[in-house]
């Protein structure tokens, strides 16, 4: 079955990489002959698009980078650098943070998983911390008691029906996201009171996070809204920030010929509910958004040799150096813009290719049904568009995870080396022999 057919090579867009044969050559003798390419100019800009749309329109306005996309940590060292909080949801990703020189007060601990200790920690250390069940606030309990002298100030993860008469509009179709503190059932406003119980606790923030399938400008209006309103009837004058979670789109490649709401479309439909809703206070709260995909997706290629091209009865099949698990974890079937980056150029058109790679399962395509000219032997293709939920899903799985490299003012360096048998099974964690 033919999941979509791509015209190759797609060079639509301008603001891409273009690499010579050359120096893929000399890259594959650097770093092996697949890697990922960071492009580190790219992830400024979209720093930088992201933060004026919000921010010249609600001064109070911070991004906190959702580790988990992916936690590079040269990367994520210069979204630090460039002034992001850091988003994490795992004492794992929090610790990477403090690892990576990120200041604790700019550390935004969310998740539904967190120890005793971890509230410790991210209390101890001025960290941003959102609830986001009920079981936390024995943990806040005891912590309030130990130091009560100090001032505890926390945030709330919300969970508020969001689809209304409109249904499955979450990622999947799910009708309810299981994360946060129920409105409509009263959990929100048992954990506002029990918290209230303690003297030296101060609900500082309110927090929501919805993964939708559209990504809609409405969807961050009625977010945004509702954050505010319930701050306004249950916070009041401690209120610090509002933070209305990640899910935008980012900018796409044109290639992929999807209309989607600009930065500007989603930082004026917030703002201007932030601004007309806390128009009276002295003390504007923060606004924080949290982009994952919008931050990085757009930042990382996939770069892999061609090894083989086969044909198997009618079909042609392209083997190369990579495996659907580099470039889209999910195994969904859209190809993804792609450039081909050939030793020799004006060979054969084909159509309906498929790009396969070297793991043993049958499901391993990188993409399906392409047509235009035909890669050959010592060709390299190169992938967009896999910055997100790629590199952090990437299991060693038959072969190592592969290098990183990162390009900046036309100069290419290595951040992360192709793995080694030593890291892949390491002697540190596996035992060989009791
Ligand atoms: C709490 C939270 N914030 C931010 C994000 C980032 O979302 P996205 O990568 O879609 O921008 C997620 C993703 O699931 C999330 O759970």
């Amino acid at each position: 079955m033919r999941a979509q057919t791509t015209k190759f090579p797609d060079m639509s867009d301008t603001d891409r990489y273009l690499l010579d044969y050359q120096k893929m050559a000399e890259l594959e003798k650097q770093f092996g002959s697949s890697f990922y390419l960071l492009n580190m100019q790219k992830l400024r800009n979209n720093y930088k698009k992201i933060n004026e749309a919000f921010k010249s329109r609600y001064d109070h306005f911070n991004i906190g980078y959702s580790y988990k996309t992916n936690y590079v940590p040269y990367l994520c060292k210069e979204l630090d650098r460039l002034g992001a909080y850091a988003e994490v949801v795992s004492r794992l990703e929090y610790d990477l943070a403090l690892r990576i020189g990120v200041r604790p007060e700019k550390i935004i601990f969310n998740g539904p998983v967190k120890t005793e200790e971890d509230i410790e920690t991210a209390l101890e250390h001025g960290s941003l911390l959102n609830i986001d069940s009920l079981y936390e606030i024995d943990y806040i309990k005891k912590y309030c008691l130990k130091n009560n002298h100090k001032l505890v100030k926390l945030g709330l993860r919300v969970n508020f029906d969001l689809c209304g008469a409109e249904k499955n509009i979450l990622q999947e179709g799910y009708e309810i996201s299981r994360f946060g503190l129920c409105v409509e059932n009263g959990n929100f406003q048992y954990a506002v009171a029990e918290l209230n119980k303690l003297a030296n606790v101060q609900i500082a923030g309110l927090h929501a996070h919805f993964s939708t399938r559209e990504r809609k400008v409405e969807t961050y209006q009625l977010i945004t809204k509702k954050l505010s309103r319930l701050a306004k009837e249950y916070i009041g004058e401690g209120l610090e920030y509002i933070d209305i979670g990640g899910g935008i789109f980012g900018e796409l490649p044109a290639s992929m010929q999807l209309q989607t709401p600009s930065f500007a479309d989603y930082a004026e439909a917030v703002c201007s509910i932030m601004n007309a809703e806390f128009c009276d206070n002295e003390q504007k709260p923060y606004l924080i958004l949290e982009p994952g995909i919008s931050m990085v997706a757009n930042v990382f290629s996939f770069a892999a040799k061609v090894l083989e091209v086969k044909k198997v009865q009618n079909q042609l099949f392209v083997l190369i150096d990579g495996s659907v698990h580099n470039i889209k974890p999910t195994m969904h079937k859209r190809n993804l813009p792609m450039q081909l980056i050939q030793q020799s150029p004006n060979r054969k058109e084909a159509t309906g290719y498929h790009i396969v790679g070297y793991t043993c399962m049958e499901k391993d395509y990188l993409a399906h049904g392409v047509d235009g000219e035909l890669p050959a032997r010592g060709d390299y293709i190169m992938f967009e568009n896999v910055g997100a939920y790629t590199i952090v899903f990437n299991p060693p799985f038959i072969k190592e995870r592969p290098a990183i490299v990162a390009v900046d003012s036309g100069q290419f360096f290595g951040v992360r080396k192709k793995e080694t048998l030593k890291e892949f099974v390491s002697e540190e964690l596996y035992y060989f022999q009791r």
